[in-house]
Formats: structure tokens, C-alpha cells, sequence
């Protein structure tokens, strides 16, 4: 991607961001804490040095794509849960992508001619996570100190079963893939990205810069209404909103498309 020739781009990219985290880039700006810290609802003290340590001796401690270069061409699809997914016969095309990140919930099973069978990542938190396959990475995405303390727990103690919701308290994983998202690209997703709009930023969002600093081309699928204008997910009925609540879902669209028009990925609609 020309990346040296578009000052709109180059505002809001900063390609020595940590994205995935690991011991050695583990510590945070006291900025970077403060905010992060702020989107927990509880503030109970939690050693987070402490938490960190746990997770690496847990799940893999390692510097994952570091590996950006001109030779390197890594296809992503990022896949959202959006309806218009529905009767769009993407699979095979989502198949083709090396990368494949699925969100939350969004299944493949039932839904595999217009989504696809292949998942080599997916994006989840406790609230919303599913079991996986073996050969998928999980992805977490850390929005407060309790989420890590709940993925160790699910290999460990299992004694966390609430957040503010319900949450499971095992998923099935394969522990050598496991990911988790560095919190202070959360907050770099929020301020260069989003521009500080909103209070945080979307989970498919967040997505998508990620696939923007891991990937070498990155297209979007299954973002935004359907063509008649719905927000709902594939696999329910029920309506999704993205413009009121915590997210800024016009922002978010608005940075997508601007992202699309120059020519940084590419956005299928779907049907
Ligand atoms: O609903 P959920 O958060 O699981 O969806 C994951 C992502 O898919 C959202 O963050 C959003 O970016 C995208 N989505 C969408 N339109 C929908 C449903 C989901 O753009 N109707």
C-alpha cells in the first residue's frame, strides 16, 4: 500500500503501535493506564504487572507480526456481523484471504456459502465469547483489567462467571494461539482513528486498524445496513444500532469509507 503519499492517512497511522501484547511491550504509559482504567466500571485495585505476568505464563509471550516489509503480502478478510451478509455468496471469496477474523458470535456453521468455513482468528471478549477450533486464534480484546483476569481463569480456576453480565466460565480454545489485544491500541484505535469521538470505540472497528497494521491488503466485509437500509446480525433478528451507545457508528462509517476511497481497503457490501 502507498502509504508515504496520503497526509489524511499518515495523520492517523502510526506504525510503531504496539498492537498484540506481550511481556516486553507490556508496560503502559501512565496516560494510556489512566484511560483505559476509565472505561472500567469497577475500580477495584488490580495489580496489572501482576495480571501480565500471569497471562505469558499462561499463553504465548511473543512478538506476533513484526514481520511488515515489501515483500510481505498478507490478504486479511474481516468479517462483520452485519445482515448483509446474507445471500452475498462470499464464502469462497472470504475463504481466499490468508487471514480471516471473525467477531464475537458470528458463526460459520449454517451460514458457510455466504460467510465461509474458515476462521484463522477471532475477535472476542467474555461477554461474548463462543469455543473455537483448534487451528483459530483468539483474540482478546481487553476494554477493562478483568477480561485478562477472566482468560486466565477459563484455563485456570474457573471461578469467573460475572462481569456485569453472565460470562462463561471455560471456552473451548487452543491455549498456544491465543492473542490479546495491547490496551493502548484500543486507545490509540480511539484517538487517531476515531478522532476522540464517541466513548470507545466499536469492536469491528477496533478490528479493522488491527487488520490494518497486521495485513498487507485488508477487505471488509459484512459492515454497515443492509441495502434496504437494516441493522441486524446474519444468524439473528435482532436489530443491532450502532449509532447511539458508546460507539459512534456515523464516525466509524465515515472513517471506513474515507479509509476505502483512499484505496486502503476495500469494503463489499453484501446484499
Ligand atoms: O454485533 P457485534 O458487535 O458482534 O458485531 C461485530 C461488528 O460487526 C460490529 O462491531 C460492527 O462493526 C459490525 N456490524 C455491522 N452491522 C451490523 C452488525 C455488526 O457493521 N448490523
Amino acid at each position: 500500500m502507498g502509504f508515504l503519499d496520503d497526509d489524511w492517512f499518515m495523520y492517523r497511522y502510526n506504525p510503531t503501535i504496539p498492537a498484540l501484547l506481550n511481556r516486553k511491550n507490556s508496560v503502559l504509559p501512565g496516560d494510556t493506564n489512566k484511560w483505559w482504567r476509565g472505561l472500567q466500571p469497577s475500580k477495584l485495585r488490580v495489580n496489572y504487572t501482576e495480571v501480565v505476568d500471569q497471562l505469558f505464563s499462561l499463553f504465548p509471550d511473543e512478538d506476533h507480526y513484526s514481520d511488515a516489509g515489501p515483500d510481505r503480502c498478507r490478504t486479511c478478510a474481516v468479517v462483520g456481523n452485519s445482515g448483509n451478509l446474507l445471500r452475498s455468496n462470499y464464502g469462497q471469496l472470504i475463504d481466499s484471504h490468508d487471514l480471516v477474523i471473525r467477531i464475537n458470535k458470528g458463526p460459520t456453521k449454517g451460514y458457510e456459502k455466504d460467510v465461509g468455513f474458515k476462521t484463522t482468528h477471532r475477535v472476542l471478549y467474555p461477554e461474548s465469547a463462543v469455543d473455537l477450533d483448534d487451528n483459530t486464534h483468539l483474540v482478546l480484546f481487553p476494554f477493562k483489567i478483568r477480561d485478562m483476569q477472566w482468560l486466565i481463569s477459563t484455563v485456570t480456576t474457573r471461578h469467573i462467571t460475572r462481569t456485569y453480565t453472565q460470562v462463561k466460565s471455560s471456552i473451548k480454545a487452543n491455549k498456544n494461539k491465543v492473542m490479546i489485544l495491547h490496551p493502548a491500541f484500543i486507545k490509540y484505535a480511539y484517538e487517531k482513528w476515531l478522532q476522540k469521538n464517541g466513548k470507545y470505540p466499536s469492536t469491528g472497528f477496533i478490528t479493522l486498524v488491527f487488520a490494518l497494521h497486521v495485513c498487507d491488503q485488508v477487505n471488509l466485509f459484512g459492515f454497515g445496513a443492509t441495502s434496504n437500509g437494516t441493522w441486524h446480525h446474519y444468524f439473528d433478528k435482532s436489530h443491532t444500532h450502532y449509532k447511539g451507545g458508546p460507539h459512534k457508528g456515523d464516525i466509524e462509517n465515515i472513517t471506513m469509507h474515507q479509509l476505502e476511497h483512499r484505496n486502503k481497503i476495500s469494503i463489499y457490501k453484501g446484499y
